[in-house]
């Protein structure tokens, strides 16, 4: 018993990280292969980044040190060095290219939805999101149709998170490719998920798509990313990926209370 606590306890610490902590610095954990492109993509960019920075410093460290008037008193007449400008041009060009390549193979990995099994409806409206499951309805009035809330601070349970919880979760399949169409009903607001790698804006009157591949199960936790008024920090996204047999019965259960 004793060591079943002692575990329970420590679960939470060993647990994958879906949602952000008090002064986190880097990424959530992803949970798609987009979320670790991404991530991958910013350690690529962050080592040229630190080659970069410290051979400019070494370069005015050299200079402030060497052509200081005092060590230096009589500065060379020079105005000109070919060699050194091709150099100085080529070699931030090929670090460019270097950066682009990995850079666009992401970016159009990020719009290009492959055959989707479900496809589910985002809805942003002041202050909530709602969402539609549309694939497993026999007539229009007949879709799995919800709003998610925000869980207020007064009614939060123990271990919830606060401004983060919702009362009706976004449930999806994971390992299964998925098409997320959004919109909003009045003004703009914007369906984020870090740990999924997902950012899309919802725009009244149009229909924004990305496609999401959970790669394992999950509560995965996000909030609205456009202002969009007063409670704007107060209509959080959670998803919870669960695998494929709790989600055909989690759809069942739905279709029986239309
Ligand atoms: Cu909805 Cu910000």
């Amino acid at each position: 018993m004793n060591l079943f606590l002692s575990i329970l306890i420590l679960l939470p610490i060993f647990s994958l990280a879906d949602a952000p902590e008090a002064w986190q610095l880097g990424f959530q954990d992803p949970a798609t292969p987009i979320m670790q492109g991404i991530i991958d993509l910013h350690h690529d960019i962050v080592f040229f980044m630190i080659l970069i920075i410290v051979f400019v410093l070494w370069m005015i460290t050299r200079t402030l040190y060497h052509f200081h008037y005092k060590k230096n008193p009589i500065p060379e007449k020079i105005i000109h060095g070919t060699t050194i400008e091709i150099a100085w041009t080529i070699m931030p060009s090929l670090i460019l290219v270097l950066i682009a390549v990995p850079s666009f193979a992401l970016l159009y990995s990020l719009d290009e939805v492959v055959d989707p099994a479900v496809t589910i409806k985002a809805i942003g409206h002041q202050w909530y999101w709602s969402y539609e499951y549309s694939d497993y309805s026999q007539s229009d009035d007949q879709s799995i149709a919800f709003d998610s809330y925000m869980i207020p601070d007064d009614d939060l349970e123990l271990g919830q998170l606060r401004l983060l919880e919702v009362d009706n979760r976004m449930v999806v399949p994971a390992n299964t490719h998925l098409r997320l169409i959004i919109t909003a009903a009045d003004v703009l607001h914007s369906w984020a998920v870090p740990s999924l790698g997902a950012k899309c804006d919802a725009v009244p009157g149009r229909l924004n798509q990305i496609p999401l591949f959970i790669k394992r199960e999950g509560v995965f936790y996000g909030q609205c990313s456009e202002l969009c008024g007063a409670n704007h920090a107060f209509m959080p996204i959670v998803v919870e990926a669960v695998s494929l047999e709790d989600y055909i019965s989690w759809v069942s259960n739905k279709l029986e209370e239309i």
